[in-house]
């Protein structure tokens, strides 16, 4: 008899196969009971009518508890009204193991923490199979993008001797007689790649020892960064945008059965569609200042910022021409107003927060050592990307694109925790 999973239920219509999975539910209208099968794919209701399913199955019912492993053997029917559309008439059930102790995760509300405590168990439930999925589509669209236009993934190196984003969140960790730091972001290597291959990407996660306990920021996330030569801060905002808008398009067309089951408004997610409103830093002030926002020039935009800002707009918005105080060292400077860098964020709809920073980097190799002296860097671990201004320097740009924050947008889910399998926090290092 052939084996298959509940995905796979339309070509097995009218026949007797066997799935393996696990008790999600039982239910009972009095002569027969029924058994919802979870197998990871997706949900089957299984009836178990006396009869048609052998008496020992029948009187399995009190014997049945949530997630038991269970083998169920039965006839397939097309039923729209049960979940997944699709209906097994049981014929057989055979327990692989019982749970030994009551699930820990029942229907009712659970605080955050205990769920987060139990992450290794909550993946099971239907909206966290529908969040991990959407991951999963995006990751793979993410890919598709990059390799469909040509670039190379170039993997960055997670083990570092510098820092990238400033100092004050770098993990250190011994590395035999010196010290070493987990990677803050794979740009740097990228800006190599993109001398040797003209158009590189890596996809990986970076480390953060964000001190800060907000919704938005986890202390390992995976971040997606292309960089490309011979581009220009304007290229370099219409890639961003292409690559976000062809992730929600892929989602839209692949993960309508997620998405409904996170209710989420796709409507707001249909309309990503390039161009983007693009606002230079200083028009971003006006309009936070013009919205009742106290906010004073010269500063990052906080969470309620971004927040405010987004509301102005149906789509991403990107905001360039950063001062240059509040950015990286490695930022190019505005040609005309210096006390500006061509810097880009990218702000989702709807108060999801900043999702995309980049920007077109510094070429000139005396800007360059000026700049890591002013951000008092050490210049010795730069020696190598250095070499990189000293050996035939292009204007080229590049971007980190978030990959935890965006299908939180996506998904529609406040707290990013929920968007990658095993969430690291400053409080949390377990499951
Ligand atoms: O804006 P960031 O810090 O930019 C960089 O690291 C650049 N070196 C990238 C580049 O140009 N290649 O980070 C980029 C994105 C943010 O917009 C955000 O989406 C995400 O990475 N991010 C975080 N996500 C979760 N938790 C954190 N602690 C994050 N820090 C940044
Ligand atoms: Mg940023």
């Amino acid at each position: 008899m052939k084996t298959t999973t509940i995905s796979k239920l339309s070509e097995y219509v009218g026949e007797e196969v066997i799935i393996n999975g696990w008790v999600y539910s039982i239910r009972n209208i009095g002569k027969i009971w029924f058994v919802i099968l979870r197998d990871g794919t997706g949900l089957l209701q299984g009836v178990v009518v006396k009869g048609e399913a052998t008496d020992h199955t029948f009187n399995m019912e009190q014997a049945l508890n949530k997630e038991d492993s269970v083998s169920l053997r039965g006839f397939i029917k097309k039923e729209a009204r049960s979940v997944g559309g699709y209906e097994m008439g049981v014929s057989e059930i055979k327990i692989i193991y019982p749970v030994s102790n009551e699930f820990p995760i029942s229907p009712k509300e659970h605080g955050a923490d205990f769920l987060m405590s139990n992450r290794h168990l909550w993946l099971r439930s239907k909206r966290q199979n529908a969040i991990m999925k959407i991951r999963h589509r995006v990751v793979k669209s993410i890919r598709d993008f990059f390799d469909n236009n040509d670039f190379i993934l170039i993997d960055s190196p997670i083990f570092t001797s510098n820092a990238v984003e400033g100092t004050t969140n770098l993990f250190e960790v011994d590395y035999f007689e010196r010290s070493a730091f987990l990677t803050q972001s794979g740009q740097l290597y990228q800006e190599a790649g993109a001398t040797a291959f003209n158009k590189t990407y890596c996809f990986g996660p970076c480390f953060r020892a964000e001190k800060s306990k907000t919704r938005r920021h986890l202390t390992e996330f995976w971040m997606a960064e292309p960089e490309m030569a011979f581009v220009d801060l304007k290229e370099n905002m219409i890639w961003a945008e292409e690559l976000v808008a062809y992730v929600i398009k892929s989602v839209l067309q692949d993960c309508n059965k997620e998405l409904s089951t996170l209710e989420r408004d796709v409507e707001k997610l249909e309309k990503v569609i390039p161009p983007f409103p693009k606002i230079t830093y200083k028009e971003a002030v006006e309009i936070l200042n013009e919205n009742g926002s106290s906010f004073t020039y010269g500063n990052d935009f906080g969470a309620p910022d971004e927040t405010l800002l987004s509301a102005q707009f149906d789509k991403p918005v990107i905001i360039y021409n950063w001062p240059a105080d509040i950015k990286a060292f490695y930022m190019k400077r505005d040609e005309i107003d210096s006390d500006l860098s061509l810097g880009m964020d990218m702000i989702a709809p709807e108060g999801f927060g900043e999702i995309v920073g980049g920007g077109q980097r510094e070429e000139s190799l005396d800007i360059l050592i000026d700049r890591i002296r002013h951000h008092d860097l050490p210049l010795e671990p730069f020696k190598w990307y250095m070499d990189l201004r000293k050996y035939g320097s292009v204007p080229h740009s590049g971007f980190g694109l978030g990959l935890e924050r965006t299908v939180a947008w996506i998904c529609g889910t406040k707290h990013i925790r929920e968007t990658i399998p095993f969430p690291r926090t400053m409080s949390r290092l377990e499951p």
